[in-house]
């Protein structure tokens, strides 16, 4: 099923065209890698994908509903925290339960895997829903 089309787009800055007429289809399952020379026009590219940045012409058509995510070349992170907050930083509500677990877990507190939660998963949120979150949060 058809995620995103870019259907005859072009844009330029200035005299020089970056993308002229390109069309590009991304279905459900796919991954894409984008590789070219520095200044060609993948950030721009990336952009157009996300909304971020609107095409001289053509159309971009996205499957209603669709949630993406866009990881800044240059990312303006919080002063101060950790890769784990600044990723975390990014989900929310459910972001912020998962560093508090997850400092509860660096100061040697361990979730238990049965039974009632106890007073450090209240002050965790939900653990035993988080647990699989951690697991690919982990580096
Ligand atoms: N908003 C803008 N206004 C003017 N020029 C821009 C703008 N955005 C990008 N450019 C120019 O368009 C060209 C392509 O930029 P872009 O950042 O898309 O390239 P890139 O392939 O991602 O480069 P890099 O490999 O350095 O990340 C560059 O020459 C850049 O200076
Ligand atoms: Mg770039």
């Amino acid at each position: 099923m058809v995620q995103l089309r870019l259907a005859k787009i072009s844009i330029a800055f200035g005299v020089h065209p970056l993308l002229h007429e390109a069309d590009f289809q991304l279905d459900k399952g796919e991954r894409v890698g984008l590789i070219g020379r520095n200044g060609e026009g993948k950030s721009t590219f990336l952009k157009i994908l996300s909304g971020q940045q609107p095409p001289d012409s053509g159309e971009v058509w996205r499957q209603p509903g669709l949630r993406l995510a866009f990881l800044e070349q240059t990312p303006d992170l919080p002063a101060n925290a950790t890769i784990y907050e600044a990723v975390a930083g990014a989900l929310g509500e459910i972001g912020e339960r998962l560093s508090r677990y997850h400092h509860l877990l660096a100061e040697g507190w361990k979730p238990r895997r049965h039974g009632r939660a106890g007073t450090g998963a209240a002050m965790a949120g939900r653990p035993r829903r988080l647990e699989p979150a951690t697991t690919w949060m982990r580096c």
